[in-house]
């Protein structure tokens, strides 16, 4: 157990000064912990999240510990306010060195965005994914994209369809969904960045069951806080622990050359059957750019010139 993610993560000594690091969902729990060690670590931090007065805390306690930081508000069920914090992004950093694709939950309760799509993958899925993509620009040449997936992905399917509706809505069949979007995203953005012939990454990774975050909280009745009293327990890990894996992928030497993979513990380890389906990814990253009625991503990178005429 650890109160700082990057000693577990094996990365005490690195030096981020210069780099930039934009953490979404860094106002509590686990990205909030990754924001504070990246922040130990020299880099400038970008918080992400809805609450102000939490992101302002988090900025301020980078800031005591000698680092750079700034809150930046977007509620990622709304399109426009991904737009807006991917422009904000743009124009206020040369570069961006990581991208921690963080940001999410478990939501008890179906509901349809304005796209129409099933809430959970859209905050979960399709805001990461129209973020990246805004991004694109101003990632740096070896930047590295690590988002939070889960355990919770094995053991369900992928039907995109199945997302334009809440017609027999569960919480956590939703979040199993979401979380397989989230490895298959990874695998096909890699792929994609490796066919662009650049030394950009992509990453995801389980972060453990962590009680102490925010997760649990639209769990039923008395069950948040009983979850969240586990925290107290020296042997259950704490958002620190969670986060240790993705400072490790963002951070650690040892992975400078990993891409398309999905690790826990900071060791890669094999996801799913569906997790690893190409045609799935590739079906996902194209149904997505349609949900979110933008243009495929990177499509330059692996457009097949057989099919050109
Ligand atoms: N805790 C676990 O056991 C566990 C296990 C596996 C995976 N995960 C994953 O870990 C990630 C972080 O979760 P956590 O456990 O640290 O929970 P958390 O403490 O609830 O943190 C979630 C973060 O996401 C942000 N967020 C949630 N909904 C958002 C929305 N609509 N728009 C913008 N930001 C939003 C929250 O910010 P605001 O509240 O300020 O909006 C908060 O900063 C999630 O992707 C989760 O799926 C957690």
């Amino acid at each position: 157990m650890t109160d700082r993610p990057e000693a577990a993560a094996g990365v005490t000594d690195a030096d981020m000064g210069g780099k930039t690091v934009l953490v979404t969902g860094s106002t509590s729990g686990i990205g909030r912990e990754a924001a504070l060690s990246f922040g130990r670590l020299g880099a400038e931090v970008l918080v992400h999240g809805r609450d102000e007065t939490a992101g302002e805390a988090v900025v301020e306690e980078i800031e005591r510990l000698g680092g750079e930081a700034r809150f930046l508000p977007a509620d990622f069920a709304d399109v426009e306010a991904v737009h807006t914090l991917a422009d904000v992004v743009e124009t206020s950093v040369d570069e961006l060195d990581v991208l921690a694709n963080n940001a999410g939950g478990y939501f008890r309760d179906g509901q349809l965005t304005d796209l129409g799509v099933e809430y959970t993958f859209h905050v979960n899925h399709l805001a990461p994914y129209l973020l990246t993509a805004n991004l694109l620009p101003v990632l740096a040449d070896d930047a590295r994209v690590v988002t939070t997936s889960s355990a919770a992905h094995r053991g369900t399917q992928l039907d995109v369809d199945a997302v334009k509706s809440v017609d027999d809505y569960r919480g956590m069949r939703a979040y199993q969904r979401s979380k397989l979007a989230n490895v298959q995203f990874t695998a096909e953005l890699a792929r994609r960045f490796d066919a662009a012939d650049g030394d950009r990454t992509a990453n995801c990774f389980h972060p453990g069951a962590i009680p102490g975050s925010g997760f649990f909280r639209s769990l039923p009745g008395p069950l948040p806080r009983l979850v969240q009293s586990l925290d107290v327990l020296p042997f259950v890990p704490s958002p620190a622990d969670g986060a240790a894996t993705l400072v490790y992928l963002a951070v650690s030497d040892r992975v400078a050359d990993s891409s398309g993979r999905y690790f826990a513990d900071c060791a890669p380890e094999t996801p799913s059957d569906a997790a690893r389906d190409s045609d799935a990814q590739r079906r996902l990253w194209e149904e997505s750019a349609r949900l979110l009625r933008v243009d495929e991503p990177l499509a330059d990178a692996v457009a097949d010139p057989a099919r050109a005429d």
